[in-house]
């Protein structure tokens, strides 16, 4: 299995200064950093879109981009030209999911398939990709309580995609729910209240990092 790493989301970061917040927690070790792009449609906020990746890239970390819009097949050339190493789509967002992977793939980034807590496993069956995203949270917002029974989830989905691809989980990731998430399979831990909600995120990041085994 991929080594476990933790990925701070700057979706909980202090928007005035989200480089330097960044920097600090990339110098204690980030190597990935969590970017939710959402669109008013497929979840209701509005949040932000290619310059913040752009903005971002100086940084020598890889840039997880999670899309929670409507037809993500749309927007990838414009994340990718921003310069995204990971492009993860949700799977209820469009009917295209396997070109949508496949152009992802093809423009050279890591390609992903997110689930929402509602959507069946078996929506990853027969679609080749990098990293399988489980909900344990509603999206949207950041924040909420992690859903217990996600837990089972993640070992369903590990047990299908097999050993090789992350298996990232995104919502309610603290110190408490990254242990049993690495016992259930995962290997990526997206952490945004957890980390930039303290008041002091470094310590914060580091001691999810000890519980994720990262
Ligand atoms: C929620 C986003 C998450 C969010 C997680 O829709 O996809 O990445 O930032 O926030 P926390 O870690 O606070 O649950
Ligand atoms: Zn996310």
């Amino acid at each position: 299995m991929p080594a476990p790493r933790i990925a701070p989301s700057i979706l909980s970061a202090d928007f005035g200064r989200v480089r330097e917040q960044v920097r600090e927690i990339v110098d204690a070790g980030a190597s990935v950093v969590h970017i939710d792009v959402m669109d008013g449609h497929f979840v209701p906020p509005l949040s932000m879109g290619p310059p913040v990746v752009s903005a971002l890239r100086e940084l020598d970390v890889l840039l997880d981009v999670h899309l929670m819009i409507d037809h993500p097949e749309r927007q990838i050339a414009d994340f990718v030209k921003a310069g995204a190493n990971q492009i993860t789509i949700h799977a209820e967002a469009t009917p295209h999911v396997h070109y949508t992977l496949a152009a992802i793939r093809d423009a050279g980034c890591l390609a992903g398939l997110a689930l929402n807590p509602g959507t069946p496993v078996g929506a990853l069956e027969g679609i080749e990709l990098d990293c399988a995203l489980v909900m344990t949270v509603n999206p949207g917002w950041g924040g909420q309580k992690f859903i217990p029974t996600s837990l089972e989830k993640v070992r369903r989905v590990r047990e299908l995609i097999g050993p090789d691809a992350d298996l990232e989980v995104d919502g309610g990731v603290d110190a408490s729910t990254a242990g049993p998430c690495a016992e259930a399979g995962a290997t990526l831990f997206v952490a945004g209240s957890a980390i930039f909600g303290t008041d002091d995120p470094v310590a914060a990041y580091a001691e999810i990092a000890a519980a994720a085994g990262a």
